[in-house]
């Protein structure tokens, strides 16, 4: 019996009807915890609705001795998916923000609404679940959340412009969130999942697609989301029965004349140290950041 339950546990989980979202529903319906299984079962363009997607896994869910319900409402109106879980279960301590749509194109062929989309899908609508949930956690000095990203967002992809500025969008959320939630015990984290769906059967051969398993990311998220975890604004990748986590590095740098006295040749001149990474660091903060700058300043 695993050691980490989510007994009287609230988890609400986004886009839970279909890849990764079903996996970590059943997964945290299986730990003991009532599940809102929220999907409003479109395609993966954006397009269409179907109540069965949630449907099916609220009854998988129960067929398995645990609670659910469903909601079929976008993310876009997170609020009433946060409502659905306060109606059925009365709090919320766990939110999961999973779904997701894709609008690939390359960027001198994407329309403003490919751009926009994507944002109110993935940002947008991480934003509205969020912000309907945060005030529940905050009276319950309680929360953990994961918000899913993407390689794509950490290291850019072709085709994914937008894509990719939402998730790191969502990452730069999750930063800034679990610096607010600190004294409130909310811990934030983030994701990059890797796992065969209906996401990536669209640029993954069938091989692929069978060998990355969602349930394989699904442990990860029970962590994350567990009383046991005190990390917060992490970001991990995960995928195939691997997991590793992520941070930044910067280089040493190079000094120059605080009264602004030097010019592009002078940058030219110190182009290797400034990308050299010996003895690098690995900021964690704002504070930690402006250290370097801070010095030349004469301020630290
Ligand atoms: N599969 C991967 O390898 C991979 C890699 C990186 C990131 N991701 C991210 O993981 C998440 C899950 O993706 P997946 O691969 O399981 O895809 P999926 O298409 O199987 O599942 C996504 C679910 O989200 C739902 N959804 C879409 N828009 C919604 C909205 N506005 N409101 C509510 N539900 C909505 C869909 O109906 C679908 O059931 C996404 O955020 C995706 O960007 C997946």
């Amino acid at each position: 019996m695993s050691k980490i339950r989510f007994d009287d546990r609230v988890a609400v989980v986004t886009g839970a009807g279909n890849g990764l979202g079903k996996s970590h529903a059943r997964m945290l319906g299986a730990l003991g915890a009532k599940v809102v299984v929220n999907d409003l079962g479109g395609d993966i363009f954006g397009g269409g609705s179907d109540q069965r997607a949630a449907d099916v896994v609220v009854d998988e869910i129960k067929a398995a001795g645990g609670e659910a319900v469903a909601n079929y409402d976008s993310v876009e109106d997170g609020d009433k998916i946060i409502q659905t879980a306060m109606d059925a279960f009365g709090r919320v301590d766990i939110v999961v923000n999973n779904a997701g749509i894709l609008r690939d194109k390359s960027f001198h062929k994407m329309s403003e609404e490919d751009w926009d989309l994507i944002y109110r899908v993935h940002v947008l609508g991480a934003f509205r679940v969020l912000k309907a949930a945060w005030p529940v956690m905050r009276e319950n000095q309680y929360g953990r959340v994961v918000n899913t990203v993407s390689a794509a967002g950490i290291y850019g992809n072709f085709g994914q412009v937008n894509y990719a500025m939402a998730k790191l969008g969502l990452h730069g959320m999750t930063q800034s969130l679990a610096q607010e939630g600190a004294s409130k015990n909310i811990k934030v984290n983030s994701i990059a999942p890797i796992a065969g769906s209906r996401l990536t059967a669209t640029v993954m051969p069938k091989e692929l697609l069978d060998a990355l398993k969602p349930e394989c990311v699904s442990p990860l998220v029970g962590y994350l989301c567990s009383e046991a975890n005190q990390d917060s604004g992490a970001l991990f990748e995960v995928g195939a029965g691997w997991v590793g986590r992520l941070r930044w590095e910067r280089t040493q740098g190079a000094e120059f004349s605080r009264d602004g006295d030097f010019g592009p040749d002078d940058i030219a001149a110190k182009w290797g140290q400034i990308g050299d990474f010996t003895d690098s660091t690995h900021p964690t903060n704002t504070q930690e950041s402006m250290v370097p700058a801070m010095k030349i300043a004469g301020l630290a």
